[in-house]
């Protein structure tokens, strides 16, 4: 959701911002834009409507000579994507750019005052309130750009995380943070800032997170600086960053989401890593160990989430249930936080963001956390947010997720909550110790199982052909396979951009079995467990009026492969353990059929990646 980078140092300016850009990318594609200081003091703004690559273009003949700069890919909030519009944006008398990723809520009153005093705006967005407000506060004061944004940050509603460089200055960036992430790297002579620690792994693994309301004084040769927005100087933690420049690239594949989705066997194993031992008899999370009271006194979960995220929540509510018997309630995390919730301190709230920045996840958490409630985390971000803002909590460590449609992240969320449940089914006493054992060893050959459908590529990207160019899609399941449902519906959804709804199978006759024509297919999941007789009804409703049916189902399945137009079979495997295998062959399928449509499967329109705006 917008992306912020900067640099200062003795490397090439432009060239590293521009890298730094393309790493960012994923979090917004609107626009692009740079500002650079150059050695002589000059303040240059280039920017453009579109992709990173568009703004390269346009700089061709520019000049970019710089010691300083700072640059920004939009995800449009305030305003059409434009150029008027792309970030940096600079003061009226051109003395100050600035680059900002968040929402400026009260920005209407901010911008009527400084019309008032004859400030005139080119842009139609909230961040431009920014930068005129800080060189307007500068000049009043006569103050250095420093204590100018301090004293205009303490103005703002709202989330942010700027740099904004000065004319004149080309050895100084200051940035600031709320809400909006924002990391420092710390390099030999130079110093890096970004919304993310991706545009400077291969230059320094030294870095240190922002805290909310900080900001950062980055000044060429001096030591990093960091004031609080009441002016007092703060201690500086730098930690080292685990990112490896190889979990960046695509490593071959046409696209971050195809090698992501054939990336599951080695993320699942690292996911699944030392937290099953005693040959699947004992499950080993740290933040579940750490707080066993929390977890066994619970009279309550409630999981907060949002999108891909919200779906695994979903499973988890299926699995905690089943195995723990605790009631679990699951939100979306945008609706929880302004639902005047009711929690108590027995109860304990899971918050799931791949990211660990989505406002609203974030918000919620903080929300159930001021209520009393024992927050855990669960995010794939190491030093994001959610982890620092939850009292515990665990990573799914599935390495870094580029492409915009979730893969790899989900089956880590779902793996993570099935072995979440299997430890406090085991903390509880609730599950048979054998049947936990059982599970537990099949969980330990999860990533072979991964493999084996991944064989289904091929059959998949032919069957695509077929159905690229159905208007409507149904996914159907029950039980743990309507979660499945829901997510194979969003992933078509958003990078095909083809209508998908995703239903409980027997819900599906109260009302969306009109639909159902042979134009329409439905992606039925209905692999062999306790509902299987159920779901078999259901595939014969569908195709009872004239349905196309693509069928998941288990190895050696007899009656539906008779029934279904199509089938894909998947390993037989415990009942709560299928949502990652039957996910699988619903990832592929989108992604085929987006490219045969010849879509941008890694950047779909008017995503992001990272929704730090509510
Ligand atoms: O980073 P988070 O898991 O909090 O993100 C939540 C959603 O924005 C995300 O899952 C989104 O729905 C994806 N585009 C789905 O593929």
């Amino acid at each position: 959701m917008c992306g912020i980078v900067g640099y200062i140092g003795k490397g090439n300016v432009y060239d590293i911002l521009i890298k730094g850009l393309h790493r960012l990318e994923y979090r917004g594609y609107d626009s692009a834009g740079i500002a650079l200081v150059d050695k002589d003091g000059k303040l240059k703004v280039y920017k453009t409507k579109g992709k990173v690559s568009n703004l390269e273009d346009y700089c061709q003949d520019k000049n970019t000579e710089a010691g300083a700069g700072i640059a920004h890919t939009r995800w449009a909030t305030h305003g059409e994507p434009s150029d008027k519009n792309a970030h940096p944006h600079y003061s009226e008398d051109g003395n100050l750019a600035l680059v900002h990723n968040g929402t400026i809520e009260n920005y209407k009153i901010l911008k009527d005052a400084l019309e008032q005093h004859g400030c005139k705006f080119q842009s139609e967005t909230d961040t431009e309130v920014l930068v005129q407000l800080i060189e307007y506060i500068k000049v009043k004061n006569n103050c250095s750009l420093a204590d100018a944004v301090r004293e205009a940050m303490n103005q703002v509603v709202g989330a942010y995380a700027i740099a904004v460089v000065e004319k004149d200055k080309p050895d100084t960036i200051i940035a600031a943070r709320k809400s909006s992430p924002l990391v420092i790297g710390i390099g030999d002579d130079e110093t890096f800032l970004a919304s993310d620690a991706t545009p400077f792994v291969e230059y320094t693994k030294d870095v240190v997170y922002l805290k909310d309301e900080e900001i950062a004084i980055i000044k060429q040769g001096e030591p990093l600086k960091v004031l609080t927005l009441d002016n007092r100087e703060s201690k500086i933690d730098v930690t080292t960053l685990e990112l490896s420049i190889s979990q960046l690239e695509k490593g071959g594949y046409p696209h971050f989401m195809l090698k992501e989705i054939f990336e599951q066997p080695d993320t699942l194993r690292d996911c699944i890593r030392g937290r099953i031992i005693d040959g699947g008899g004992k499950i080993n999370i740290s933040g579940l160990n750490d707080n066993k009271e929390k977890f066994c006194e619970a009279k309550r979960i409630v999981i907060v989430a949002c999108g891909t995220s919200w779906h695994a929540a979903l499973l988890g509510k299926y699995l905690i249930q089943d195995m723990c018997r605790i009631p679990v309630e699951v939100e979306y995390a945008s609706e929880f936080r302004y639902s005047n919730p009711v929690l108590d301190d027995k109860d304990v709230v899971i918050a799931i963001s791949q990211s660990g920045e989505t406002a609203d996840t974030l918000a919620a958490a903080k929300i159930a956390r001021e209520m009393g409630a024992f927050v855990f985390g669960i995010s794939n971000s190491v030093g994001s947010s959610i982890p620092r803002e939850t009292d515990s909590g665990t990573y799914i460590h599935v390495g870094p997720e580029i492409g915009v449609a979730s893969t790899k992240a989900f089956t880590g969320q779902v793996m993570v909550l099935t072995l979440l449940a299997l430890g406090i089914a085991q903390m509880r006493n609730t599950m048979d110790e054998a049947k936990i054992k059982e599970i537990g060893r099949e969980v330990l050959h999860i990533p072979e199982y991964v493999q084996e459908v991944l064989k289904l590529n091929d059959t998949i990207e032919r069957l695509s052909l077929i159905y690229t160019y159905a208007r409507n899609f149904l996914y159907l399941g029950r039980g743990y396979s309507y979660p499945v449902a829901l997510e194979g519906a969003l992933k078509l959804k958003e990078i095909s951009y083809i209508h998908a709804e995703g239903y409980p199978a027997a819900e599906m006759k109260h009302g969306p079995i009109a639909l159902i024509d042979a134009e329409m297919p439905s992606v039925i999941i209905a692999p062999q467990d306790h509902l299987y007789e159920k779901i078999v009804s259901n595939v014969q409703q569908v195709k009872a009026r004239g349905g196309n049916i693509i069928a998941i189902v288990t190895k050696g399945d007899t009656v539906i492969r008779n029934i279904a137009d199509h089938v894909l079979e998947v390993p037989e495997l415990p009942e709560c353990l299928t949502p990652i295998i039957t996910s699988i062959p619903l990832q592929l399928l989108s992604y085929y059929i987006a490219i045969n449509k010849g879509k941008d499967v890694d950047m779909p329109r008017n995503l992001a990646k990272s929704v730090t705006v509510e």
